[in-house]
């Protein structure tokens, strides 16, 4: 009979202390006292999981197993996201297509968008309706969609790309019927939008084992669980693979406190744009 059903079986300041310090050095994500519960909640299914019967043992195999501290991670990340989120983000992403890239396209040059914290893959399949939209009758287009996670079970999920007809609502109508398709209780995207995404599993705060620049990068509502000096690598090291005229859009909690420094000039509500 395992004991830690109930909050009354706290976890000691130790055990706390050590995923803590795990989870900031394997993710960059803080945690502090005041995620005492949140820590509970979050673990404690895992240790029932295991049928691990205390935090002092869970600790000591976080400490040895790097697939367990993996799954501690992507248990004590938040991965709430929606298509379409913050709308004004995915205008800004027409119009800098439109308006700025589109004869580097027609010229052969490949449309590259990053969603850098994709979590079950909305944004990012967002960003490929988006672009497609666009591109639609420019049959030499050439289009690529990164998206990239620290979470592997949701890495699964965007590469599956069924999302249940819930969601369909967040939409736009036109937009749906051009590129979903309705199967069951569930949606997925039609071959063309398949085709331009990709998902890979990336770290943030890690290295990035690819050279290449995009014209767009989502970073939304991940670097607020990150502290300062991390949060600001992390904007200087994505200003330098923006293309120049190219955008970053980051989430609505989050700012970018020296934008000139990196080359970054504000251009609509958390957003800047790469202008040298
Ligand atoms: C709240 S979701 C944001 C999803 C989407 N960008 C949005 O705004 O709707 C935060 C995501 O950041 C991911 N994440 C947290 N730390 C990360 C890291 N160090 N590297 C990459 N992704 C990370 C989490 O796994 C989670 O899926």
């Amino acid at each position: 009979m395992l004991s830690l059903s109930n909050k009354d079986e706290k976890i000691s300041r130790r055990s706390l202390r050590i995923i803590s310090q795990i989870a900031y050095d394997v993710s960059g994500i803080l945690l502090n006292d005041k995620k005492e519960d949140l820590v509970f909640s979050r673990l404690n299914k895992r240790l029932r999981e295991n049928k691990i019967s205390n935090f002092e043992e869970y600790c000591d195999i976080i400490q040895s197993d790097a697939v367990e501290r993996s799954q501690m991670v992507a248990a004590l990340t938040t991965n709430v996201t929606a298509f379409y989120r913050e709308k004004h983000h995915f205008n800004y992403l027409s119009n800098i297509i439109r308006n700025g890239f589109i004869n580097k396209i027609k010229n052969g040059e490949e449309l590259r968008i990053w969603s850098a914290a994709c979590s079950s893959g909305e944004e990012a399949y967002s960003a490929a309706m988006t672009a497609s939209e666009i591109l639609a009758d420019l049959s030499s287009a050439k289009m690529k969609i990164l998206g990239t996670d620290i979470d592997t079970n949701m890495l699964e999920r965007s590469r599956i790309g069924f999302y249940d007809l819930e969601e369909k609502k967040s939409i736009p109508l036109e937009i749906f019927n051009k590129f979903c398709l309705e199967k069951g209780k569930e949606f997925t995207f039609k071959k063309e939008i398949l085709e331009t995404v990709r998902f890979k599993s990336l770290n943030l705060i890690a290295e990035w084992p690819f050279e290449s620049k995009f014209h767009a990068i989502f970073c939304r509502n991940v670097a607020i669980y990150f502290d300062k000096p991390t949060r600001e690598k992390l904007w200087s090291r994505l200003a330098e693979r923006l293309h120049v005229g190219g955008e970053i859009y980051i989430g609505h909690s989050e700012r970018i406190s020296n934008p000139d420094l990196l080359g970054l000039r504000p251009v609509g509500l958390n957003s800047y744009k790469r202008v040298k």
